[in-house]
């Protein structure tokens, strides 16, 4: 395919993609308000300022300009986020709305404790077991697993698969003269693999390993990644990975270090300092911090009040840009793609 034909491509799938989130995003609002009047938690107002969804919108319009620029410049290929077929994909969104009066009733009681009560939570931090976003079973059952991405992808009116892709560009910069036979990836917290999948849709030859504390979630990022050149998946906690010293070339973490708290957020830093090679690339994506986009404060106020996140508020004033340099991750770059911020970082 010429150059030109990927990026139409992308931009059509991207725009139809949008379409379908955008249109989910409403339907999912309008059910909360329905909800909401029959005696559900109320809307929480924030003090800072929100952005207008004009603006909302030109910034996600810019996320998807760059990501279809990136295909044309031929940094790696169009998106394909999703093995599921298109039945397979009705049945979760139908499964989510079935699923919304439920979390919307422990969300009014402020209950986080489904995941807590799950067979799998034993054993696991108590930071953990909780149910992040209000999720029932938390990230503990098969039912989260399969809800996970649609549910994302409806808050983020189908961003979070691009946002996840601006961490292609720096990984295509690092790959620039290396042989991908030789150079090994790992994605801590991995979740269901929606990003392993690209790498692996960019990279066929690339060693590949995803590290998560879920095992269905490892199941389903397993799915993911079927008729694919596989990925070794491994479940144990990112503040200990079984993993030696020195012994990865790029490490990639994703919307993980919101949902931690602050001293975890420190050891599982130190622990990807340490699993990196001299020389090798972090590359840290997640939300937005405070101050980030000065009129978006209000957006980051209202998250952890609409959701269970318990750790999102100290997140939003950490100083990761200092916990990065402590560990020997020395900056590169740093950028605000559309809601999340992308950090990329040299081992010493
Ligand atoms: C918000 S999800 C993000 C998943 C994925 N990176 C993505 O882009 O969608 C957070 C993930 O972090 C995992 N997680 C949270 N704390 C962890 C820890 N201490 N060690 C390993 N995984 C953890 C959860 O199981 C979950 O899959």
């Amino acid at each position: 395919m010429s150059n030109d034909l990927a990026m139409a491509a992308q931009l059509a799938g991207q725009s139809l993609r949008f379409g379908w989130y955008f249109a989910l995003n409403r339907a999912l609002d309008w059910r909360t308000g329905q909800l909401s009047r029959m005696g559900a938690a109320p809307r929480y107002k924030p003090v800072g300022p929100v952005p207008s969804l004009q603006e909302l919108l030109a910034s996600q319009a810019q996320l998807l300009m760059s990501d279809a620029l990136n295909v044309r410049d031929g940094l790696y290929p169009p998106m394909d986020d999703d093995a599921a077929s298109l039945p397979g994909h009705l049945a979760r969104v139908r499964q989510m709305f079935a699923d919304l009066p439920n979390a919307y009733a422990r969300r009014k009681q402020k209950d986080a404790s489904t995941a807590g009560r799950q067979p799998a939570a034993d054993g696991l931090p108590g930071y953990y077991a909780q149910d992040f976003h209000f999720q029932t079973g938390g990230y503990l059952t098969e039912d989260s697993a399969r809800l996970y991405d649609v549910q994302v992808e409806t808050l983020f009116m189908g961003a979070a698969g691009p946002m996840r892709r601006t961490a292609l560009a720096p990984i295509a910069d690092f790959m620039g003269g290396r042989d991908q036979r030789r150079v090994r990836l790992l994605d801590v917290a991995c979740g269901t693999g929606r990003f392993l999948r690209q790498v692996r849709l960019a990279y066929p030859a690339m060693r590949l390993a995803g590290l998560d504390l879920s095992r269905p979630y490892l199941d389903e990022a397993r799915r993911q990644l079927k008729g694919l050149r596989g990925a070794e998946l491994i479940e144990a906690p990112a503040e200990k990975m079984p993993l030696g010293s020195a012994s990865v070339d790029i490490v990639t973490s994703i919307f993980l270090f919101h949902e931690l708290p602050p001293e975890v957020r420190r050891s599982v830093t130190a622990e990807i300092a340490r699993v990196l090679k001299p020389g090798g690339l972090f590359v840290f994506l997640d939300s937005l911090q405070m101050g980030d986009r000065p009129g978006w404060d209000g957006l980051i106020e209202a998250f952890p009040e609409r959701f269970h996140e318990p750790y999102y508020r100290h997140y939003a004033i950490d100083d990761l840009e200092g916990m990065f340099t402590v560990a020997g991750l020395e900056a590169e770059l740093t950028t605000t793609p559309f809601l999340s911020k992308l950090m990329v970082r040299r081992k010493r």
